[in-house]
């Protein structure tokens, strides 16, 4: 089929972008972003694009580019879902909160309420694509909803993960390391492959386009954030052994980053890995094997979430020991708050963590970041439930200056690397602190000897 109207549920960090650089590469597509959240939708129909919901590099260019165009957001999902031939599903597969599975397994109730939505409406043939990132096996399950429930119309169900960074999106979506497609190993199936393999050769090369059974598809996307939280959890178990041998953690990486099997990205220590997904889907890794009962695979997987809570809880340890064991009234300043640089999200950010940590041992926490907002922290905070809103808007005091938030601190604590946090006048810095003064650099990019020659006291992870 030839593909000339798309929709997408979901306007989120994925749909968004996602769809945005498909109506930009394929001006004879038109796409449709539809999602519940009417601000969300307002926001990216914004005039100014600038003021889009999401901040990505190089996006608001191309929304300005696209939108109107050949790219839409609406709230009437019905009707998009109704003009569409391919329709993606790219809504949020959060962890459970309550009943069988809570806190491991993936929530599909909005996968559900999407499936029963395309089946009511739908009275064409559809291709429906799993953007968003699911258990294993779930495409069994939006079928039996779409046959069930539907008009009598075919539907055929591809996997497409999608595996940008944030921070990164516009770069990895127009030049991705590879596209993943999942579909049914019918005739049928393999037509629906074909017809989404025609959108993304508009930019991609064939030879990027790699197509598997949907089972694959899914598992696959699961497995890549497994070994890339694995990766970074590694070598944050490395660096505390660092800081008790008098290795360096970054001469270690760059050391092991050389063999070529092992390669040399990914292997930056830090605070902790934060974002949407990363745990979410390890979690999900590990209830799935629990429950076709392989417990050894549940518990490697489960180990690299536990050595990363590990990480996040110890460097709000280090703070305290290093503060002569006491925060209480102290001033500490954060700079970032994002789960890293280039993006406005904080899901899952360390930085949430740490605060909570330092405020349950009564510090006062001052944050700058140059992207997130007061309110997007607070309610951060706010959803850990280990205190009443009053009590954190009391302990947290966010500043629009990074030089007004270190002033007066006893301690910086550096939780997400934005570029800029590497260029500040860090003697102006130091020159308005109580000493002595401590700087906690949970990312490592700070020049650890230029800040000692001013008079601080740096502390890195793994070093
Ligand atoms: P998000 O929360 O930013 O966006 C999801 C959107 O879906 C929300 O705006 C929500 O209102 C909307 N929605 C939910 N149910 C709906 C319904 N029934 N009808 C219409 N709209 C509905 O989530 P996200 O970060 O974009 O992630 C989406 C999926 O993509 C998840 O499965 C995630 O694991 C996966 N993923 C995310 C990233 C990332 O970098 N954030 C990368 C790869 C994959
Ligand atoms: C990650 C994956 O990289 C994407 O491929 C995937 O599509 C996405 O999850 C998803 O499924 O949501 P993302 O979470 O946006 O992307 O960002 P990453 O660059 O992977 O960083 C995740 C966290 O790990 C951040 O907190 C980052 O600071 C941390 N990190 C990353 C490290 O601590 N060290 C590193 O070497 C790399």
């Amino acid at each position: 089929m030839k593909i000339t109207k798309i929709c997408c549920i979901g306007a989120g960090y994925v749909g968004g972008p996602t769809m945005a650089v498909i109506a930009q590469n394929c001006p004879h597509i038109q796409v449709t972003v539809v999602d519940l959240n009417e601000q969300r939708i307002a926001d990216w129909n914004d005039p100014n694009p600038e003021n889009i919901p999401i901040y990505e590099p190089g996006l608001s260019e191309i929304v300005a580019e696209a939108r109107g165009r050949n790219l839409f957001f609406s709230t009437n999902v019905d009707k998009a879902i109704d003009d569409a031939q391919m329709i993606f599903i790219s809504v949020n597969t959060p962890t459970k909160t309550y009943g069988k599975g809570k806190g491991m397994a993936a929530d599909l109730k909005y996968i559900e309420l999407c499936a029963r939505q395309i089946a009511r409406v739908a009275k064409q043939n559809k291709i429906v694509v799993e953007k968003s990132t699911l258990p294993v096996r779930t495409a069994e399950a939006i079928k039996s909803i779409l046959d069930n429930t539907g008009n009598g119309v075919q539907f055929q169900i591809l996997s497409n993960p999608e595996f940008l960074a944030e921070g990164t999106a516009v770069a990895d979506l127009l030049n991705p390391d590879r596209i993943l497609i999942g579909g049914d190993t019918t005739l049928d199936g393999e037509e629906a492959i074909n017809s989404l393999v025609d959108v993304y050769s508009n930019w991609v090369s064939k030879d990027r386009i790699l197509t598997t059974n949907v089972w694959s598809s899914e598992l696959s996307k699961l497995t890549a954030n497994a070994f890339l939280a694995q990766r970074i959890s590694s070598i944050n178990a490395m660096s505390e052994l660092c800081e008790k041998t008098g290795a360096d953690i970054n001469e270690v990486a760059r050391a092991i980053g050389m063999d070529s099997r092992i390669g040399p990205k990914f292997l930056k220590a830090s605070v902790g890995f934060g974002g949407s997904c990363f745990q979410k889907d390890i979690l999900n890794l590990v209830y799935i094997a629990k429950s076709y009962g392989l417990n050894e695979v549940a518990d490697y997987w489960e180990q690299v979430i536990i050595m990363n809570d590990h990480q996040k809880r110890r460097f709000s340890n280090k703070i305290v020991q290093t503060l002569y064991n006491t925060v209480a009234d102290k001033k500490i300043t954060f700079l970032g708050w994002a789960f890293k640089k280039d993006t406005n999200d904080t899901r899952e950010s360390a930085a949430i963590y740490v605060a909570d940590d330092l405020i349950n041992e009564q510090a006062k926490i001052s944050v700058f970041d140059p992207k997130v907002s007061k309110n997007k922290m607070l309610s951060d905070l706010d959803y850990l439930e280990t205190r009443s809103r009053e009590e954190n808007v009391k302990s947290l005091n966010v500043f629009e200056n990074a030089y007004e938030a270190c002033k007066d601190a006893h301690a910086i604590a550096i939780l997400t690397e934005w570029d800029e946090f590497t260029t500040y006048d860090w003697q102006k810095i130091y020159d308005s602190m109580h000493k002595p003064a401590f700087v906690f650099d949970g990312r490592n990019i700070l020049n650890a000897k230029q800040l000692e020659s001013i008079g601080f006291v740096y502390k890195g992870i793994g070093s």
